[in-house]
């Protein structure tokens, strides 16, 4: 079957671009593999004139607004349950709710994780994008703007992204008027309820077990727990930070689990040096979905002059929503 999916991309001018969350057959004969910065500049930026996007559908949606010229397919619908936890109407009620609180002047900054039409809304508020691996920076951006930063829509994000710079944060809906009032980044309030599975008590577990063992963690994972982690980073700069261990160095990972599993494979008769984070599988649903098959599948309904699960967006949602993703892209 990889031969003859290889050969179908080739025929087809095709890229096949995986997320690191990706079961390991995908990614093994992946063209491209990355977090999601990665993936939305390298994949636009290829020379092919499709792309197969195996991920989360807002990852695809991000490659489509910056390059429409090409066609990109995803070999399953998934969807990431932080980004639908926001649409436009939600966006607008929230922006509603702030300035019924005297909060005029609002700077929105969107995690990249949402669809299309609220990185238009953000762009049209003068907005950006960030993700995982610049989101420090885009802080940076956003603060020196001098209005009320409101980031969406995950709080962990944005919560992480305060403490670490010694800001107040609260979260919309949840905390008092009086809070949201204070806060220099008030969050909306989304998660990702696969990174919510880490807990402080994990934490503990690991280091009573073995007293050297690093910690390591993506920042979508709730405050208390990124605030006890030894490095916190996007996959991307898990992957790194984590190959440039030394073997036997133990460490334990707070991520999806198809990530953390490939990370350093024991070999025969070595001890298992790498751990999961926890007693609980975190398995991102939608991510394991996508299967050797379906990219199969996929190239074979193109061929066949298909449209098979295409991105397809309204030209003006897509032309809005780039001015957030590029305005990211030249800040990072
Ligand atoms: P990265 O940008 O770090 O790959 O994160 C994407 C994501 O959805 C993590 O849950
Ligand atoms: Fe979305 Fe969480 Fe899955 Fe990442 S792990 S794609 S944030 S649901």
């Amino acid at each position: 079957m990889k031969q003859t999916i290889r050969k179908l991309l080739n025929e087809l001018d095709a890229l096949l671009v995986a997320h690191f969350y990706q079961r390991d057959e995908i990614v093994e004969i992946a063209d491209l593999s990355g977090d999601s910065l990665e993936l939305a500049r390298k994949a636009s930026q290829s020379e092919k004139s499709k792309i197969i996007f195996c991920g989360v559908g807002f990852m695809g949606q991000s490659v489509k607004i910056l390059a429409p010229q090409k066609r990109v397919f995803m070999p399953k619908i998934a969807c990431c349950s932080m980004a639908r936890m926001i649409d436009g109407s939600y966006f607008d009620k929230s922006i509603t709710l702030l300035k019924s609180y005297g909060i005029a002047e609002i700077f929105p900054v969107t995690y990249i994780n949402s669809n299309a039409e609220v990185k238009a809304k953000v762009a049209e508020l003068g907005g950006v994008v960030c993700t995982s691996s610049n989101a420090a920076k885009i802080l940076d951006f956003a603060l020196k703007q001098n209005k009320k930063i409101f980031f969406l829509p995950d709080r962990c994000l944005g919560q992480n992204l305060a403490i670490q710079n010694g800001l107040k944060s609260a979260v919309l809906g949840v905390d008092s008027m009086e809070k949201i009032k204070e806060a220099e980044i008030i969050c909306y309030d989304g998660f990702c309820s696969v990174h919510q599975l880490f807990t402080p008590q994990d934490i503990e577990f690991f280091r009573e077990k073995f007293p050297n063992i690093l910690i390591v963690v993506h920042p979508e994972c709730q405050p208390e727990v990124v605030k006890m982690a030894d490095f916190v980073g996007s996959t991307s700069q898990i992957i790194k930070f984590v190959q440039s261990l030394e073997e036997s160095q133990k460490v334990a990972v707070g991520t999806e689990f198809n990530l953390v599993h490939r990370l350093r494979k024991p070999k025969k008769g070595q001890e298992q040096n790498t751990f999961v984070l926890s007693s609980t599988k975190p398995e991102c649903p939608t991510m394991n979905e996508t299967t050797l098959k379906d990219v199969l599948q996929c190239l074979e309904a193109i061929k066949q002059g298909e449209s098979y699960n295409e991105i397809l967006l309204e030209l003006e949602i897509a032309n809005r929503a780039k001015k957030a993703l590029d305005k990211m892209l030249q800040l990072s």
